[in-house]
């Protein structure tokens, strides 16, 4: 049997890190459960001292969870690492993520230290992190432009104190693959006591080569891959968890390792991902992409007509894409809508839950025929909306857009349980929506971005709307749902209300001053 490959998923840390993609502590366990469901080996759920936020959030995973290992993210300091202690306390699986980083450039100009310094607070931080669990892995930040002599010293160095995987990112996406898989190669020929722990990849995009430069490592012995879905992460983002585990389970004619996962989880995963950070998947994204199994060209019809494999080299049904998407309608019951939640991933802690989302579900069903697991997710996706929705309530909103005439719009919100009115104009409907929530809740953020996208075919289908605030530095995306879009577009502005105004709104990871 092949080795397995292990998939570490850091959608909820690194992928967080995308500007705007910050996730509450709900949606953050949602996404890990859909992540456990598709057995996914390590869970990435956060770095837990960037705030009281993020480690509220690594401590609910690290509960709720207990098929994947859950892991938390630490530099290489005792607050840190306390920290994350602190909040894996109860996970039946625990991992302590510790780094430091390595190139010349990172330890002169940033960490201002020495290289024997740098050696010496990974094995201190290492052996600190075994005191909370036995489960400890090392990353030597920006090890893609660092020595590899110097790599050698220090991976030997933590391995020694107790480090069980070893962690290679290209932080910056600098690497070519035939480079990057050479690199690994070398540090576990090198590196004596190598047999002691798995080596990792954790690639960027920076040049588009994640995904190449995390498999040209998985074929020069990396036994753990690092990725996102979707590709999401800091900057261009990191490796895209769905691309490298098709790859790898495509051509187990060149690979000799294989992961665990459960693939047919991969989509309804991708758009749980997508709806709740708000980042559409373009259409022609590998595996996921709307377009990824289409065939527009005759040939190619035909040819998939006749045989399938002419033309694909994977079955749509194997990474989860569904040909009877069509799942529900006015008359399905509470059963069939349960079994449908959870076939997508979607748990409702309870009853009282799932009567809230049915009811929505059956006045979705009015005005819309015919719903679709894409209307299901928007449908929970609104759920959650509505937890952070507790000081602005869109009560009633009356656009008027007529030929000649300028758009105008009559709102009533409730906000800290008291209702206000007023009516404002503007360049079109929404336009004048947007004004008239401006007028009410004073806001004063900028709009940086507003897109609608229809969830299905049809002009029936809800339109989900994403807008993109930002005040003062802060960065909050807002969503809303709707058959009506001008409605899905209000709900859309007052959800990145609610946020700006949260005060629990957790600070941006970046926000934290490196070592
Ligand atoms: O890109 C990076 O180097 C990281 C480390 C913390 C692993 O995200
Ligand atoms: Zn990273």
């Amino acid at each position: 049997m092949n080795e397995q490959l292990i998939i570490f998923d850091t959608t909820l840390r690194d992928g967080e890190q995308s500007p705007g993609a910050s996730m509450t502590k709900d949606e953050k366990i949602r996404i890990a459960r859909a992540l456990e469901k598709m057995r996914v080996d390590v869970i990435e759920a956060g770095f837990p001292i960037a705030s009281p936020g993020d480690f509220e959030a690594v401590r609910a995973v690290a509960e709720t969870v207990t098929g994947s290992t859950v892991c938390g993210l630490a530099r290489a300091l005792e607050k840190d690492i306390d920290r994350a202690g602190e909040a894996l306390k109860n996970a039946a699986s625990g991992r302590i993520h510790t780094f430091i980083a390595t190139s010349p450039v990172h330890m002169e100009r940033k960490l201002r230290m020495h290289p024997d310094q740098v050696v010496e607070q990974a094995v201190w931080a290492v052996k600190h992190a075994r005191r909370y669990t036995d489960d400890v892995e090392f990353s030597a930040e920006d090890a893609g432009r660092s020595d590899l002599d110097f790599l050698c010293r220090i991976f030997a160095a933590v391995i020694d104190a107790g480090a069980t995987t070893i962690n290679v990112p290209d932080t910056v996406g600098y690497n070519m693959p035939w480079q990057f898989g050479e690199t690994i190669r070398q540090l576990i020929e090198r590196i004596s006591n190598a047999d002691k722990a798995v080596f990792s990849v954790h690639c960027h995009n920076d040049l588009g080569l994640a995904v190449a430069n995390s498999l040209s490592a998985v074929m020069n012995g990396a036994r753990q891959v690092e990725c996102t879905i979707n590709g999401l992460g800091e900057r261009a983002g990191n490796a895209s968890l769905e691309e490298v585990v098709m790859a790898v389970r495509t051509r187990q004619d060149v690979f000799d390792c294989d992961t665990r996962l459960d693939t047919t989880q991969i989509v309804p995963c991708s758009r749980l991902v997508s709806n709740i950070t708000g980042f559409p998947v373009q259409p022609n994204k590998a595996i996921v992409g709307a377009n990824a199994f289409a065939h527009e060209s005759g040939i190619h019809q035909d040819g998939v007509l006749k045989h399938r494999e002419t033309y694909e080299i994977m079955c749509a049904e194997d990474v989860g894409w569904s040909h009877n998407r069509m799942v529900l309608g006015k008359h399905s019951g509470r059963n069939a809508f349960r079994t449908r939640l959870e076939e997508l991933g979607i748990q409702l802690e309870t009853e009282e839950e799932l009567n809230e989302a049915f009811i929505r579900f059956k006045y979705l069903a009015d005005k819309k025929h015919e719903i679709f697991d894409e209307d299901l997710q928007a449908l929970v996706t609104d759920r959650g909306m509505e937890k952070i929705n507790e000081r602005i309530k869109l009560v009633a909103l009356r656009v008027c857009s007529e030929t000649g005439e300028v758009p105008r719009a009559e709102l009533t919100l409730s906000i800290d349980g008291e209702e206000r009115t007023t009516v404002a104009e503007g360049s079109g409907p929404v336009d004048a929506a947007y004004k008239a929530i401006e007028v009410l809740v004073k806001t004063g953020a900028d709009l940086k971005l507003y897109s609608v996208n229809a969830i299905t075919s049809g002009t029936d289908s809800q339109g989900e709307v994403t807008v993109r605030l930002e005040k003062g530095g802060r960065l909050v995306m807002g969503q809303g749902a709707d058959t009506d879009i001008v409605i899905a577009s209000a709900k859309a502005y007052l959800n990145g209300c609610n946020k700006l105004q949260d005060a629990d709104q957790r600070a941006h990871p970046q926000g934290v001053a490196d070592v």
